[in-house]
């Protein structure tokens, strides 16, 4: 059937350990816990997408190796849509060594892999996927993938006038002909500086950048906030909206259940106010549990958390 939600991106195996140490400090540091589990960026948005209900189909690359297994299995038994998923014998899958301290503000290492690494028939499965999606459909993408396969996403979504909502990872990806060809981008305020190619370090900066962003071509700008919140940035307008106070158990996946919501709220014919709303909504809860994908929310704790956000936004 067709997928009314494409995700195109990273697909990684996370290994993830909750650490009280100093990374900082160097040499042989104890873990208090370990975990193994599905992730990647592309792998989580369309499992958030799945989880609420939505026809999803991700797009992308794993190697020929048990690690693809762990990335893959939890994906396929939710009935997500694997068949823009190709596998090269040349590179094992990616690999994510994810920190998560007390302040669940995690540190991740990565080895991307297989995501880098695409063929001519894998880079096909792109516009094939793209091609068969439901008119109408959005695409959602990040860059933590090969520059030709993302290179080759936005033209065949282009052409089908699908809309395009783009993670912000990595932000020295993400060039000025990218953006001309995105309907919404959520960076987080590091990687919005490394788009705009500026230096952040004062709220006045960010709101700046959010501006410079919705001014380059990207119709809906969402900066994800270290506090949870976020910028809307759209034409000629900045907005704040805040996050309710949450306690902070792991920030793993809560940028992708953001990108996620967004593209969700948008296909379903929200304002952008309402996206970024949800967006807000979605990181929060995220936040609230551990790992990435175990702790997206079903549609009802969503949309509850969304009332929350939008009462705490002022009226316009
Ligand atoms: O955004 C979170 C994801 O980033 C993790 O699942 C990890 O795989 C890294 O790519």
């Amino acid at each position: 059937m067709p997928s009314s939600f494409l995700s195109l991106g990273s697909i990684n195996a996370d290994f993830q350990f909750e650490v009280s140490a100093d990374l900082s400090e160097g040499g042989t540091l104890p873990a208090k816990t370990f975990l193994q589990r599905a992730g990647g960026k592309g792998a989580n948005r369309a499992l958030f997408a799945q989880k609420l209900g939505i026809g999803a189909t991700l797009i992308g690359r794993v190697g020929d190796d048990h690690f693809a297994g762990q990335a893959l299995q939890p994906l396929r038994q939710t009935g997500l849509d694997l068949s823009g998923v190709s596998v090269t014998a040349e590179s094992p899958t990616a690999i994510a060594m994810i920190a998560v301290p007390e302040n669940g503000d995690k540190t991740i290492l990565l080895a991307s892999n297989a995501n880098r690494d695409w063929d001519d028939s894998s880079l096909d499965l792109v516009r094939q996927a793209i091609k068969q999606a439901e008119a109408g459909a959005v695409l959602t993408i990040d860059f933590e993938i090969s520059p030709e396969a993302v290179e080759i996403a936005l033209q065949a979504a282009t052409q089908r006038q699908m809309r395009i909502i783009a993670d912000g990872s990595f932000g020295k990806d993400v060039k000025p002909e990218h953006l001309r060809r995105l309907h919404a981008i959520a960076p987080n305020v590091q990687e919005a500086g490394a788009i705009a190619g500026i230096e952040i370090s004062s709220d006045t900066d960010s709101e700046r950048v959010a501006r410079m962003l919705a001014e380059s071509g990207v119709e809906i700008v969402c900066v994800k906030l270290s506090d949870g919140g976020c910028l809307l940035a759209t034409a000629g307008a900045v907005e704040r909206i805040n996050s309710p106070p949450v306690e902070v158990v792991d920030k793993t996946g809560a940028g992708d259940a953001f990108t996620a919501a967004v593209a969700i709220a948008l296909l379903e014919g929200h304002s952008p106010r309402d996206a970024a709303i949800y967006g807000v909504a979605a990181s929060t809860l995220a936040v609230s549990g551990k790992g990435s994908q175990e702790a997206y929310p079903n549609r009802s704790e969503l949309d509850q958390m969304a009332r929350r956000v939008a009462d705490g936004v002022p009226a316009r």
